[in-house]
Order: structure tokens, then C-alpha cells, then sequence
């Protein structure tokens, strides 16, 4: 049993659609527990940087335009296997692959507005993480 720390998303659209709660049902009901949470309104400097991976992908500048049109929601998620159950949970990528019952199927418009975003690895997990959150700013349970 391997418990995990991921980073996940509620984008702009997601927020926009009202989601949250059942963004947040999702995860809970599946065992992943939040242990940090905030709302922001990303900059264009921010966008660019947490998607800095992305920068020489056709997509990127339409990507930090479209993360940066209204607030999401960042949240640290832990539970036994965290990054892969959040990624299950999400869906593929582009909602016309993604598996019936997840997110990005039942509500994502487009590849590019799929509502959530989730780390794709242990390590991106410890960076994105510490992209929005201080030590201090994650609490994890204690009952
Ligand atoms: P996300 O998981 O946040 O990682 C990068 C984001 O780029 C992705 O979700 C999509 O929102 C967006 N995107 C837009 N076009 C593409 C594309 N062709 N392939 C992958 N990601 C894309």
C-alpha cells in the first residue's frame, strides 16, 4: 500500500459550470482525501510557469490564455495510490477518449477546456504541489 500526494485542478470551466462539489464528491467517494485547498486566479505568469513543460506545444499559448479567463481551485489530494486513482478519476485527456463515468467525459467541453488537471508522476506531483502550496498550507489528517 503506497500512499501518495497529487495535484489537482478545478479549471476555469470547471468552476464556471459550478462543478466543485461534484468534482470534490468524486474524489472523496473514491478514498482520495483533501489535505490542502485554495482558490486563485492565475496570472499569465503563473499559467506560463506551471505549464512550462508545455512551452513549445502548439496549444500553450491558447492553454494559458484559456487557465487564466476566470479563478480554479488548486488541491492536494492524498490516499493509497493518489496520482494514478486521481488520473483514473479525471479521464483521458481529451474527453471523446476518456472512459464513461469519469470527469472529463460527463462534463469536459474540449481537450483544452477538461474541466480538471491532475499530476502525471511522483515527481511532477512534488513540483506542482509545491507550485501552490507551503509546507505549512497542507494538513494532513489526524482523524
Ligand atoms: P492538462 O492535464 O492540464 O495538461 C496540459 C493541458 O493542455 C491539457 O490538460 C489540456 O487542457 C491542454 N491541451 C490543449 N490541447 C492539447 C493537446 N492537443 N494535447 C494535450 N493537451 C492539450
Amino acid at each position: 500500500m503506497t500512499i501518495e500526494r497529487t495535484l489537482s485542478i478545478i479549471k476555469p470551466d470547471g468552476v464556471q459550470k459550478n462543478l466543485i462539489g461534484e468534482v470534490y464528491r468524486r474524489f472523496e467517494q473514491a478514498g482520495l482525501k483533501v489535505i490542502a485547498a485554495r482558490m486563485l486566479h492565475l496570472s499569465t505568469a503563473q499559467a506560463e510557469a506551471f505549464y512550462a513543460v508545455h512551452r513549445e506545444r502548439p496549444f500553450y499559448r491558447d492553454l494559458v490564455n484559456y487557465m487564466t479567463t476566470g479563478p480554479v481551485i488548486a488541491q492536494v489530494l492524498e490516499g493509497e495510490n493518489a496520482i494514478e486513482a486521481h488520473r483514473r478519476i479525471m479521464g483521458a485527456t481529451d474527453p471523446k477518449k476518456a472512459d464513461p463515468g469519469t470527469i472529463r467525459r460527463d462534463f469536459a467541453a474540449s481537450i483544452e477546456e477538461n474541466v480538471v488537471h491532475g499530476s502525471d508522476a511522483a515527481e511532477t506531483a512534488r513540483q506542482e504541489i509545491s507550485f501552490f502550496f507551503a509546507q505549512a498550507d497542507i494538513c494532513p489528517r489526524t482523524r
